[in-house]
């Protein structure tokens, strides 16, 4: 609890610890009331730092017995405090042992040993291992386990360490013991066992070597028919890793374990991944089709960081992205390849601008390596994952694939069974690639967004064509100054036929990869041999995160999505259409002018949807509009009202104008067969559920019948949540109670089904505070569980309507809800206090009221530092 002055970290300080721990041998002891923990760590001391101090990490155990060399420990030998213990040990190899009693079945704050449902499971990513033992806590400490779990047999039959199974048997009373030994050194925060009476599935794999290896997903015996599908992708993701990065995995038995009750998406302890039940579990009467990639994506994710992670790992925390930015990376081209790239590259980059983009825009902007935290959870973020995701990408595309690939293996070979850090990865590319990246590296240390501003000028005469960038990046915490960065810009020129013209410039520019580099400030490039004036297609892929801003018409804009080679661009250009449309009408409502629709936005809208050739998913993307998060993102000030009256009023005018387009797409993509997750199918499926939306928008009580019927005769839980949230977001009350009485009735024992019940009330127009409210007092929520309040809450905070409410309400609820949960689960409560970071930017009234919220937040009595940390920079 508030410790008055939190503690801050930074990375200037990093020092090596003073013993390293060769060997772990640990001994748990289930019991009803408590659990006991007895450890013996074999120390080595390490030759490069003076001091004799051995510091371990140890919070919530209550001790028993230490020893140093079989000595027992009095109070005076060590120093404590409420995260250290700290003594002084004059042998070089020594070895400490301990005793403490832990309370799992109260833990909840779901780090360390805690109690999930009927099983007892561990998560200890970052700092949560010291909640189970005394131990040097940091991930530079890496170490062989071996677990030894003794339980009730009845109560928990199956037990689980990392590594693999050495013995097993029966103890007295009932009771049974495990033991795994783990032969890979890894720093505890990789440590996992689990307990409970757990249904199991199994199969094989055979690595390119040749090599067994034994498949098993364990679950609550309710959820048994839940896990083929993730068995599936983790095959699928073996396979990938050893043709894309000549990756195989290492031990003979890899086990994932499904949990209600978990923070965050899964975990790639060694061996043994834990993963939220949300992010594993899945049929297609149960999950829709976005949670089946989202899940194929963890599954390979968290098995893909065996190696980028836990072969090769971070030296500290500020390393975070070294594991978790290439990581992702990984994953999204696995994506890419198993389905459709262009679309994979389109769902990043509107996950990107929508979290990242505004966290990088207010007060809560970092580095993708920081420099300072005060609680390292808090710092689990869309620019560590996502924008380090970007980063690696971008290397990608400046050295290309093959060096890349060269680069990765140097890494891992010359970096197995390290701790390392991002400077380490980069000399890998270095290295192969003869590239200097000092420059490059910028993007780790220097937060924020860079803007790209183009201009051109065409000189018919000449024959010349000019694109002027010039680069700058806005001010973020602690970093007024920005120096200028290397921005990769994949480029074309459509001549007036919309085709690409061959490129003649001595710019820094790959005509194999069309990627121009920048570096400076301002970059001119002249391009020779142009006869006409070309339209610019920019930042291609996206290939780089930046705001790139060249002032097109609405024409040319039209243009480029119907002609433009580049598939993510065609789709880029509608988004600047709408957004373009939506922020000038928002700004006409606020002035008191007549706002009109766009009439090439609206050509636009009908000619991508009568247009065959684009696939189903496609068209999807290039029919959804940006949602809330990116347009309070391009704004100076937020008015909330006008934004949400310009938005709705180009929904209904591209509803109704169209209702016949979305009546015959809605009845033409139905679908025939069985259910099937492939690229094709689920746009099929997305198109069709879109389609249907602006249909039911348009009012026609057709689209209503169509929807319920939709719904009653859905054979998967695609089209059932497609009809369900076409139904919320119209005006027929009745029928969304019917449905949603319905759903619940039917479904009320599958708990992933129960969340997205939440979730869709919680996330739909029309809903109050007081409604909320209700349903958390409802018997499926419970505060206790991430997943419920994410639901309820998360899909609230998105309900801007309701949120933004003027009477404050949305706030109050947010803000109430946050107090409760901060003694309950800090690292959860903490994440919600980002719902308000960018209060800020809000016109005054909202401004006031949004900064009130917070400080009445910062005033909660015993509050915890990881709300704390969020607060206070959320204020600044
Ligand atoms: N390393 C996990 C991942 O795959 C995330 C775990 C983070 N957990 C936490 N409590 N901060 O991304
Ligand atoms: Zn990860």
């Amino acid at each position: 609890m508030r410790t008055q002055d939190p503690k801050t970290i930074y990375l200037k300080d990093y020092q090596e610890p003073a013993f390293w721990v060769e060997h772990i041998d640990l001994t748990v002891r289930i019991f009803e009331t408590h659990t006991d923990v007895e450890s013996h760590l074999t120390l080595k001391k390490n030759p490069n730092i003076a001091s004799r101090d051995l510091v371990l990490n140890g919070v919530d155990q209550d001790i028993i017995e230490l020893a140093l060399d079989g000595q027992p420990l009095t109070q005076s030998d060590y120093r404590r405090d409420e995260e250290s213990l700290t003594l002084t040990c004059d042998r070089d190899d020594a070895r400490f042992s301990s005793l403490t009693r832990i309370r799992p079945q109260d833990n909840t704050s779901l780090e360390g040993l805690y109690q999930s449902g009927s099983m007892y499971c561990t998560q200890c990513e970052a700092e949560g291992f010291r909640k189970i033992t005394f131990y040097p806590d940091r991930p530079d400490v890496m170490a062989t386990f071996t677990t030894r779990i003794e339980a009730d047999q009845t109560r928990f039959p199956v037990l689980l360490a990392n590594g693999n199974p050495v013995d097993s048997g029966e103890l007295d009373e009932g009771r049974h013991f495990a033991t795994w030994n783990d032969p890979f050194p890894k720093p505890s925060y990789l440590f996992a066992m689990v307990a409970g009476n757990l249904s199991r599935k199994d199969d094989t794999f055979t690595t390119r070597s040749g090599r067994e290896v034994a498949l098993r997903i364990f679950v609550e015996p309710q959820n048994a028919h839940k896990v083929d599908f993730a068995l599936e992708s983790l095959k699928k993701a073996m396979r990938w890793d050893e043709d894309t990065y000549g990756r195989e995995y290492d031990l003979d038995l890899f086990m994932i374990v499904a949990s209600d009750y978990f923070n965050m998406g899964a975990m790639e302890n060694k061996g043994l991944n834990i993963f939220n039940s949300a992010a594993v579990l899945a049929t297609p009467d149960t999950s829709n089709d976005l949670r089946f990639e989202r899940i194929e994506a963890i599954v390979a994710h968290e098995y893909f960081h065996n190696w980028s992670g836990n072969r090769v790992t971070c030296r500290d925390w500020f390393q975070l992205s070294l594991k978790e930015g290439f990581t992702v990376f990984r994953d999204s081209e696995f994506t890419a390849d198993m389905h459709d790239r262009a679309v994979k590259r389109i769902h990043d980059v509107v996950d990107l601008r929508a979290a990242q983009f505004p966290e990088d825009n207010g007060p809560m902007a970092h580095p993708v390596r920081p420099d300072s935290y005060i609680e390292i959870n808090n710092f689990y973020t869309a620019t560590v994952y996502e924008k380090g995701a970007e980063v690696v990408r971008m290397i990608h595309t400046l050295v290309g694939p093959e060096l890349f690939r060269k680069g990765s293996d140097l890494y891992f070979e010359r970096f197995d069974g390290q701790a390392v850090t991002t400077d380490d990865f980069v000399a890998c590319m270095e290295e192969v690639s003869g590239r200097d990246l000092t420059q490059f590296k910028r993007w780790y240390t220097q937060a924020g967004t860079p803007r790209v501003t183009v201009t051109d000028h065409f000189d018919s005469d000449t024959g010349e064509y000019r694109l002027t960038f010039r680069q700058s990046c806005p001010p973020t915490p602690g970093q007024r100054e920005k120096d200028s960065f290397v921005i990769p810009i994949k480029m074309g020129l459509l001549d007036a036929d919309g085709n690409d013209l061959p490129i003649r410039t001595d710019a820094d520019y790959n005509p194999d990869t069309q990627v121009l580099t920048l570096t400076d400030t301002e970059t001119r490039v002249v391009f020779s041999g142009v006869n006409e004036k070309p339209i610019p297609s920019l930042l291609r892929d996206f290939s780089a995160p930046v705001r790139l801003q060249f002032d097109y018409s609405d024409e040319q804009l039209a243009f480029l999505a119907k002609n433009d080679a580049n598939g993510f661009n065609r789709w880029d250009a509608v988004q600047q259409l709408y957004l373009r449309a939506i922020l000038g009408m928002s700004e006409d409502e606020r002035m008191g002018k007549n706002a009109q629709v766009p009439s090439a936005l609206l050509d636009t809208v009908a000619s991508i949807a009568g247009d065959t050739e684009l696939t189903p998913a496609i068209r999807t993307a290039m029919l959804s509009l940006p949602g809330y998060a990116i347009l309070k993102d391009a704004v100076d000030e937020i008015y909330m009202e006008n934004l949400v009256a310009a938005r709705k009023a180009v929904i209904n005018a591209i509803a109704t104008r169209y209702r016949d387009i979305w009546r015959s797409l809605t009845e033409g993509l139905a679908g025939r067969g069985d259910y099937e997750f492939t690229a094709a199918e689920a746009g099929r499926r997305s198109l069709q559920g879109l389609a249907l939306w602006y249909w039911l928008k348009s009012g026609d009580q057709a689209a209503f019948d169509f929807a319920a019927d939709l719904y009653h005769h859905a054979g998967n839980q695609t089209d059932r949540g497609n009809a369900l949230r076409a139904v919320l977001a119209g005006e027929d009350h009745a029928l969304q109670d019917e449905l949603l009485e319905h759903f619940y009735e039917r479904w009320q024992d599958d708990t992933q089904m129960v969340e997205q019940w939440l979730s869709m009330q919680s996330s739909a127009p029309n809903i109050g505070a007081a409604d909320i409210e209700n349903l958390m007092e409802h018997q499926a929520f419970d505060i206790k569980n991430p997943n419920k309040v994410r639901s309820v809450i998360a899909g609230f905070a998105m309900n801007v309507e309701s949120f933004h409410d003027e009477t404050g309400q949305g706030y109050e609820l947010v803000a109430d809800m946050i107090g409760r949960l901060n003694g309950i689960n800090p690292q959860i409560a903490a994440r919600l206090v980002t719902i308000f970071s960018d209060w800020k930017r809000f016109e005054p009234k909202r401004r006031a009221m949004m900064e009130s919220t917070l400080k009445t937040i910062l005033a909660t009595p015993n509050l915890s530092p990881d709300v704390f940390e969020m607060t206070e920079r959320a204020l600044k």
